[in-house]
């Protein structure tokens, strides 16, 4: 039987619903302007003309996954981040909008070079770089996988000559001297994994959890930065909201100064920001 784009949509809404998402009108939306490949803003131009049956095939294909709770970004392949589109894979993590407040604060200052540990899909050090265009980037991730997601959106976005990738297990491969660090680890702690939203489990788990209490990664990267970073140059590590004070001790303890902890659009602790001293004893 043969359907509108608009009765499409309020059908797929509806069985949304019932598989118990919240924003299903959205989704289905969302969902409807990939199948048509047209800009979401068009839909409502679109709702009153006839689906065709290949297209109503592979909307109903794309609802079927949402139900099983698929992120909506790896159903699409991308997601916008800070103003350009990202190829996003089961291999990475779905850039979240919260990690732009990272990007913005980064920004506050110029720099030259920067280092973004824990790359996954590129969306921090490329997003910084998009911004910043004489500055040279270098992402790193244990994941090879990831770093092939991180390299081919460093191609889309024309970045490319800008920017390497390597693998490290955080700073292990890593040499040189940066202005800024970046970094969104995995902080969510092991016996949090069990209550988390069943779309997380699209995602690597070694995106998501340290497999320990979410502060190891921390813990090793707030103790390598000054041996990598110029004298005052700066950290950024986006946090879980009660990890602020344990990350800012820990950088604290490091000898970092003008430790802060800024907090996301929601109000919640996001970013612990820090500044190397003038000089650096360790160097
Ligand atoms: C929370 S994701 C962040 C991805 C991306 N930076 C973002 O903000 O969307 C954490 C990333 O850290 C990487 N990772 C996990 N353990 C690591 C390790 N020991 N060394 C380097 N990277 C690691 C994961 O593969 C993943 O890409």
């Amino acid at each position: 039987m043969q359907v509108t784009v608009q009765q499409a949509l309020v059908l797929a809404a509806r069985r949304l619903t019932e598989a118990g998402l919240d924003g299903a009108a959205r989704d289905a939306r969302l969902l409807m302007a990939h199948v048509l490949q047209i800009d979401a803003s068009r839909i409502t131009l679109v709702a009153p003309e006839a689906l065709d049956t290949g297209a109503q095939t592979a909307f109903d294909t794309c609802i079927t996954r949402r139900c099983a709770r698929e992120p909506v970004s790896h159903i699409l392949g991308r997601r916008s981040f800070y103003g350009h589109d990202f190829t996003v894979t089961p291999d990475v993590l779905d850039p979240r909008p919260e990690t732009e407040v990272l990007i913005a604060e980064a920004l506050k200052k110029p720099f030259s070079s920067v280092l973004d540990l824990g790359v996954g899909s590129g969306a921090i050090v490329l997003s910084l770089l998009a911004e910043q265009p004489l500055a040279k980037g270098q992402g790193s991730d244990l994941s090879a996988k990831a770093l092939a997601v991180a390299q081919s959106n460093a191609d889309q976005l024309g970045l490319s000559s800008r920017v390497r990738f390597s693998q490290s297990d955080w700073f292990e491969n890593i040499t040189g001297l940066f202005d800024l660090i970046v970094s969104n680890p995995p902080y969510i702690a092991l016996d949090e994994m069990p209550d988390l939203s069943p779309e997380l489990s699209f995602e690597p788990r070694m995106a998501l959890t340290d497999e320990a209490d979410g502060l190891q990664a921390y813990r090793i990267i707030t103790a390598g930065a000054l041996a990598h970073l110029r004298p005052r140059g700066r950290i950024l590590l986006e946090i879980g909201p009660t990890q602020g004070s344990a990350v800012a001790d820990m950088l604290l303890a490091q000898g970092f100064k003008a430790v802060r902890i800024v907090p996301d659009l929601d109000g919640r602790d996001r970013i612990v920001c820090a500044v190397a001293p003038h000089s650096n004893s360790i160097l």
